[in-house]
């Protein structure tokens, strides 16, 4: 019981985020949104989620189960927290990959009480048994257990409170067909615009404390990707710039020299995603070409490629994903200054 425990505290993410992926503690305990009203943005997922939430409430009933795919960064697991929140529930946290064992996960699920939210971070790394024991788990909240082996073999019925499974991921397309059927509501989350991005950091900046411009503002927007965790990692940078140099109100210039000093172009590209379009472009002739040979030229993890670089170079409009391959398009020549080769695109 002890190790299962352990692993509900296991809740961030190694690796498949990379290096853009992990917020310093501070941020997360104070700039993690715990009600609706303080998610910015969102208004359809916000708008849906209440409705489930008031419904379930009338009902004495547990929230159906959701799953939220999307880039990391985004508030996956935000939403879920906020979710459990507004329902004054427990959340417990895990991930596909913490639950080896089916003994873990009906340690796990027994220990839910009434509407309880479990929340699944990377779902799509669930082993395949204990994926197949969620299933009845999910659909009519009991699993069976075997007792004993061979022909004395018999299975027991274990019925569970009616709890709700908030699953995460970031590779939708990785989850089986039977486990995506069995949530009741899907949402994707898409990057935030820059308006929004804003009115984030503008959030985080009050909470932290921090003195700065509309302007400055706006500059960390442009460079944040779209992406919350980003954007509030860059204020973090800049108010480190700040303090160090005893600036009390933080301006434009002063995010131009903090983004500078950590390689961060206008667009908020770092060197890893230009090297990812140099690569392409130098290495490939533009591409087509293939996410594996690209993330062995740059001796990165495929997911460190598929999940955290591309997304958003697609995004923006850099790389195209072709059946054959990745493609580098002219904004990304244009963008690094490197002759655009008509003929190579048809090639
Ligand atoms: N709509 C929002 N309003 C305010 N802050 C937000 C919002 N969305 C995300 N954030 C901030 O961005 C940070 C990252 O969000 P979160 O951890 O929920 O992302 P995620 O989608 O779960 O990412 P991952 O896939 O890497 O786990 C949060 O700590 C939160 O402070
Ligand atoms: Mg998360």
């Amino acid at each position: 019981m002890d190790t299962t425990e352990n692993k509900f505290t296991n809740t961030k993410r190694s690796g498949s985020d990379g290096s853009r992926g992990s917020d310093t503690n501070d941020t997360i305990i104070t700039v993690r949104p715990r009600l609706f009203k303080d998610i910015i943005g969102r208004d359809k997922e916000k708008k849906s989620l209440s409705i489930l939430i008031e419904s379930a409430k009338m009902r004495g009933d547990s929230v159906d189960h959701i799953l939220f795919y999307g880039p990391p960064g985004l508030g996956k697991t935000s939403l879920s927290y906020v979710i459990a929140n507004e329902m004054g529930v427990n959340i417990k946290i895990t991930s596909g990959p913490a639950i080896e064992r089916t003994a873990d996960l009906a340690a796990i699920l027994t220990s839910l009480n009434k509407q309880d939210v479990l929340f699944i971070d990377e779902i799509h790394r669930l082993p395949k048994i204990v994926e197949e024991m969620l299933y009845p788990a999910m659909e009519d909240f009991a699993f069976d257990i075997i007792l004993g082996a061979g022909p004395s073999a018999r299975t027991m019925r274990l019925e569970l409170e009616r709890f709700t499974i908030i699953g995460a991921t970031t590779r939708l397309g990785l989850l089986s067909s039977p486990l995506r059927d069995r949530f009741g509501v899907t949402f994707r989350l898409d990057f935030y615009n820059d308006i929004e991005i804003g009115k984030i950091l503008k959030r985080s900046s009050d909470i932290l404390n921090i003195s700065i411009s509309d302007d400055a503002i706006s500059e960390i927007a442009s460079r944040s990707r779209g992406t919350a965790r980003v954007a509030n990692k860059l204020l973090r940078r800049v108010r480190d710039y700040s303090q160090v140099y005893k600036i009390k109100k933080i301006d434009s210039s002063t995010v131009l020299k903090a983004m500078s000093a950590h390689d961060i172009d206008k667009l908020g590209l770092d060197s890893l995603d230009i090297k990812l379009l140099k690569v392409v472009i130098e290495k490939f002739n533009g591409g087509p070409v293939g996410i594996n040979t690209i993330a062995a030229a740059l001796s990165e993890e495929i997911s460190t490629v598929s999940d955290v670089c591309e997304p958003y170079l697609i995004q923006s409009g850099f790389l195209k994903r072709t059946s054959r391959g990745r493609i580098a398009t002219k904004l990304a020549y244009d963008y690094l200054n490197l002759d655009y080769n008509e003929q190579l695109s048809f090639l």
